[in-house]
């Protein structure tokens, strides 16, 4: 079983274990301890522990940008066994919480399109490719980096998260 619970300064460990595994130093951002300590107490991010069948198996960041209707950023999804659809549950959840507890309008998130796994699993929960100009991009600029050469940014709006049913069958 895949859920949700808020990580604890005791998680720090596990997190950057898995965060600081050589296979994993190109594949996502590299935090310091403090940042991961300062993003789990800060009331405008969240910092997640994905738990599976009762134990630590990934983590999950997102930056909260209502407040400037940028939605919600989801900055960092890494799970240690892969190919499992931990990560697509996961992010399901997350999605879950975002639209229904938090009321956003929208979540995004950034994606190198090297990342062809990363892409499937945003597809299937309904993620598109988003290239904003303008006010738009500014917004979501304010709230966190913009796409680095590479990278592009997907996006899901609430209502098409409530009209798919949530997670989307194959
Ligand atoms: C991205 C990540 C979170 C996904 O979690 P996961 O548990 O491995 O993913 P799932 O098992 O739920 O789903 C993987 C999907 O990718 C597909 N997939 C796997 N390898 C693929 C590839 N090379 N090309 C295309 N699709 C691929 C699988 O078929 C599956 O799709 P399906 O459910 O429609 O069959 C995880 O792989 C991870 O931690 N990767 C390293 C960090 C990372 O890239 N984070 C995201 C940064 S934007």
């Amino acid at each position: 079983m895949v859920l949700l619970r808020a990580s604890r300064p005791e998680d720090l460990a596990f997190v950057t274990a898995l965060e600081r595994r050589p296979d994993h130093l190109e594949a996502i951002g590299q935090w310091t301890d403090l940042e991961h300590l300062a993003t789990m107490q800060s009331p405008k991010r969240e910092h997640w522990v994905i738990e599976v069948d009762g134990s630590p198996g990934g983590y999950l960041i997102a930056y909260d940008g209502r407040a400037r209707e940028a939605g919600i950023y989801v900055k960092r999804i890494l799970v240690a066994d892969k190919n499992r659809g931990t990560g697509t549950l996961a992010l399901a959840k997350y999605l879950d919480h975002a639209f229904g507890v938090l009321q956003a309008k929208f979540a995004w998130l950034i994606v190198y399109e090297a990342n062809a796994r990363g892409q499937a699993v945003y597809r299937r929960l309904g993620f598109q490719r988003f290239d904003p100009v303008g006010e738009v991009s500014r917004r979501l600029a304010e709230t966190a980096e913009g796409p680095g050469p590479g990278a592009f940014r997907m996006l899901l709006k609430a209502r098409d998260w409530e009209t798919g049913g949530g997670l989307l069958q194959p």
